[in-house]
């Protein structure tokens, strides 16, 4: 359980040192975090249980996100990505969030979908009402195919029949509604969709087609909310008031063009992967959930909008104006079942995180989707994204020319100042760097 996660000067020190901290604040111990990350928290043997073929495993870096706090319990949040500044985008604006009273969040239950469809449908109505009039005994049927998961307090919820096309299509089809509790539910789903199609192809008078879960689970949706203060937004060149209206100006862009639409949802996704990843999830599920939904209107939209409100709590006062965020999406997670259970890495995020359900699980996901979100608009609408990038590509490029402990930060601030991040020109600041460490302070520094 995290304890805090605001942890001033996390990024400066050395890794050993943040996992001596990251223990303190979630009571995850050192050990288990070496013995779970160690390797990439994966090895071959393992991995060739997972999927076919193996030649080994493919490591990526494991963060965690901090200064976020989701309906007022804090998180360190573990986020698995390959793209440098995705991780302190998140911290940075989790902050400014924070400022304002932090995430408010809520979610739907955990109803998934399972389809089956139905062809050679001659009368589609009379297959409609013959279906209804069977929904008890087909629910049944599903919760007989998934005991486990009903003796777990979830199980099929109600059924919908839909038609699809013309009569001339003859196609109709099933939805049944189940409650997954703390599943992902794919399985479960799938298996519930093979149990039931015979029967529904009898009433229906009508042949089976495919029995899968949809991905577009728009029963299992996540919302989520944040105020912040015009103060906590000012730049060195713009201040609160200006850096707002920038922001609402970047989300009616979104909102506008589908083209802006989707680089908006990349950000909002960079946050939300590197968590469904971590905590060894489904992400193409989500990722597929997410962009349906955006379409579910006709056009492609923004999962998320901002706005500008008044200043009402607490947190600011009142008569200023705040930033206001919302996004909302499917988010189909489990926290128990699937890698999860094999995965040391991704139990080591759960325990980490002390999240108690699926749900708690997509509240805090979203989150740090919105704060990726913000903090790429914020960017954008003010200084531009290439300064942050820069910086922090700045120390990967430290890194790979052989730059360690403090003399990262010195490389990249070398490098950055001279507008020239290469690994040429990190090779000579490191050499230029280490000669000037070397020198005596008598020489006059
Ligand atoms: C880059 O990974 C994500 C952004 O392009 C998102 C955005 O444009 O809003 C910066």
């Amino acid at each position: 359980m995290t304890q805090s996660s605001r942890l001033p000067g996390f990024y400066k020190v050395t890794v050993q040192e943040r996992r001596a901290l990251a223990s303190e604040a979630t009571g995850a111990t050192v050990a288990d975090i070496e013995q779970s990350l160690d390797g990439g928290g994966l090895d071959a043997e393992t991995a060739d249980k997972f999927v076919e073929n193996v030649l080994g495993t493919y490591a990526l870096p494991y963060g965690v996100a901090l200064n976020v706090r989701v309906n007022s319990k804090d998180y360190l949040v573990p986020m698995v990505v390959e793209e440098p500044s995705v991780v302190a985008a998140a911290s940075s604006a989790a902050k400014l969030v924070r400022s304002g009273g932090g995430f408010r969040a809520e979610v739907d239950p955990p109803l998934m979908t399972s389809q089956i469809q139905l062809t050679g449908v001659l009368d589609r109505e009379a297959a409609k009402e013959a279906i209804t009039a069977h929904e008890p005994e087909l629910l049944a049927l599903a919760d007989r195919a998934a005991a486990g998961l009903v003796a777990r307090g979830g199980g099929a919820r109600s059924i919908e029949v839909r038609s699809l096309g013309e009569p001339s299509d003859q196609m109709i089809v099933v939805h049944v509604y189940v409650d997954c509790r703390d599943a992902m539910g794919a399985n479960l789903i799938n298996g519930i969709a093979e149990s039931v199609a015979g029967r529904l192809a009898e009433l229906a008078k009508a042949n089976v087609g495919l029995r899968i879960l949809t991905n577009l689970c728009d029963r299992r949706c996540v919302r989520v909310h944040c105020r912040v203060p015009a103060a906590a937004l000012a730049t060195d060149e713009m201040d609160g008031e200006r850096v707002i209206d920038a922001i609402v100006n970047a989300s009616r862009f979104a909102e506008l063009d589908p083209y802006r639409a989707a680089t908006h949802n990349k950000g909002v996704m960079n946050g939300i992967d590197a968590v469904v990843i971590a905590t060894g999830n489904d992400w193409r599920a989500v990722e597929a959930g997410a962009h349906a939904f955006a379409a579910r209107g006709g056009s492609y939209v923004p999962l998320s909008t901002w706005r500008r409100g008044l200043a009402s709590d607490a947190h600011a006062s009142s008569g200023k104006s705040v930033l206001v965020g919302r996004l909302e999406l499917p988010m189909a997670l489990g926290t128990v079942g699937g890698t999860l259970r094999v995965h040391p890495a991704a139990r080591l995020s759960l325990r980490m995180l002390g999240v108690e359900s699926a749900g708690e699980l997509a509240q805090v996901a979203a989150s740090v989707g919105l704060a990726n979100n913000l903090s790429a608009v914020r960017a954008l609408a003010t200084d531009g994204i290439q300064r942050g990038h820069m910086a922090l590509h700045a120390r990967s490029v430290a890194l790979a020319a052989g730059a360690t402990g403090e003399m990262v930060e010195r490389v990249a601030h070398m490098i950055v100042e001279a507008r020239d991040i290469t690994l040429q020109a990190a090779r000579r600041a490191l050499d230029v760097a280490r000669r000037a460490s070397l020198r005596p302070a008598a020489e006059g520094d």
